[in-house]
């Protein structure tokens, strides 16, 4: 699988207009096992035995690592610099190349066909995110484009209801993407995302360059994608941030030099 450098929701979305992916749907992205049931007691994302490692150098970025995630799950991550966090969310979207193991969703391994609809439905948002050319709007726009998303239209006022409820006023949508702060293009790049409905959102610090009431913004915006479906979606949250772990994970896991470990519950 080849690695990607690009940002990954236009990766995602390139892959599958090249693969031919489909969609189903205005506002969902069909499972590998909607001709079975609807809804899937079996994780919606599971690895097995998942490993990554530096392709120059050989090191290892990410032991191996077993991980499930069902629906109606919220984990948080934390862990110091450098411990691979990212990795670990970049190998889970299967972003980058795994040395070992295998990656099933609703307990089916992901293949060449369903790849594009995997990368669709299990949504990174990357730390540093990348933008197109253009406005705001532009970016929203551009999933549409291509052909995962081909039975779904852009919706300006969603899109412009999404902007506001992260605290942007209703300019924000015609703002150049060039000339947005850091924060504004973190925002930027979870609207996109939010948009599209996915099933499982990996979070690698949406937060992190936001003032505390954008952030309170956000963490609200995520909480209404996850009810919205009604305990079908799932959400890994990456975050220094011990409050706000506590805050956006039911579960909590913490990762120290390439291992994914067990946390203290965190009872609500
Ligand atoms: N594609 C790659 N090739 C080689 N090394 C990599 C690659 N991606 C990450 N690394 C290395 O893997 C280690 C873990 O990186 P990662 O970005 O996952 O850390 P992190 O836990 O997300 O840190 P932070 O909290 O600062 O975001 C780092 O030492 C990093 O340099
Ligand atoms: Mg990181």
């Amino acid at each position: 699988m080849a690695a990607a450098q690009a940002d990954p929701i236009v990766y995602h979305v390139a892959a599958a207009w090249r693969s031919g992916g489909t969609g189903a749907g205005p506002h969902r992205i069909s499972s590998p096992l909607d001709e079975f049931s609807p809804m899937s007691a079996l994780p919606l994302v599971q690895a097995f035995g998942i490993v990554r490692r530096d392709a120059r150098t050989a090191e290892t970025l990410l032991f191996s690592t077993d991980f499930a995630l069902a629906a109606g799950e919220r984990i948080a991550v934390t862990g110091p610099s450098g411990a691979g966090k990212s990795v670990l969310l970049r190998a889970l979207a299967l972003l980058d190349p795994l040395e070992a193991g295998r990656i099933c969703w609703h307990g089916r391994d992901v293949d060449r066909q369903t790849i594009p609809r995997y990368r669709s439905s299990i949504a990174y948002v990357k730390q540093r995110p990348a933008l197109v050319d253009g406005t705001v709007e532009d970016n929203l726009r551009y999933p549409y484009l291509l052909g995962v998303y081909r039975d779904r239209r852009f919706d300006r006022a969603r899109a412009a209801y999404l902007a506001k409820r992260a605290g942007r006023t209703v300019g924000f949508l015609d703002k150049r993407a060039s000339e947005l702060s850091g924060g504004e293009a973190q925002l930027t790049a979870l609207i996109r995302v939010l948009q599209l409905d996915p099933e499982v959102l990996l979070l690698d610090e949406p937060t992190a360059s936001l003032d505390p009431q954008t952030t309170q913004a956000v963490e609200a915006l995520v909480d209404d994608w996850f009810w919205a479906g009604e305990h079908a979606r799932a959400s890994m949250w990456v975050s220094h941030d011990p409050a706000q772990a506590g805050r956006v994970g039911t579960r909590r896991l913490t990762m120290h030099v390439g291992r994914l470990n067990a946390c203290e519950e965190i009872h609500r």
